[in-house]
């Protein structure tokens, strides 16, 4: 998929997030090493906590169908910011990926693209615990 095909795809998703709280949609689009991509939305939830962020889902759905190698993912959003990804989620993308190129864009279409490095320096993962 090229990289205009995967911000498409995460913009598709922005139609699937299941937002009834905060209205705020969240897409996503997790390409793999061997060119799989997997979608995501967010999912809310009338107990707040249990909520799941867009890109969350995309890597359980990646991770539950056997893809752990993640090269890229793009983020968007609607709103004027950029939608970067929350801590949990650079948390999560870390675990399986350290160096994933991570593309936000906003509602206007605009984008800024970062390294994981960037957005969650000094960053724990599994070699710690080895
Ligand atoms: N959200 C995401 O889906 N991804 C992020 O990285 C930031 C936050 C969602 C969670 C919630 O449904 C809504 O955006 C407002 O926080």
């Amino acid at each position: 998929m090229t990289r205009e095909e995967l911000k498409a795809a995460a913009v598709a998703m922005l139609d699937r997030a299941y937002i009834p709280y905060s209205h705020f949609p969240v897409g996503a689009a997790l390409e793999c090493s061997d060119g799989t991509v997997f979608t995501g939305c967010n999912i809310e939830n009338a107990s707040f906590g249990p909520t799941i962020c867009a890109e969350r889902t995309a890597v359980a759905k990646a991770v539950s169908e056997g893809h752990r190698d993640f090269v890229r993912i793009v983020i968007a959003g609607r709103s004027r910011e950029l939608c970067v990804p929350c801590g949990v989620c650079r948390q999560v993308l870390r675990e399986f990926a350290p160096n994933i190129e991570i593309i936000c864009l906003n509602g206007a279409g605009e984008e800024r693209t970062f390294t994981l490095e960037e957005l969650l320096p000094h960053s724990f993962g599994p070699e710690y615990l080895q």
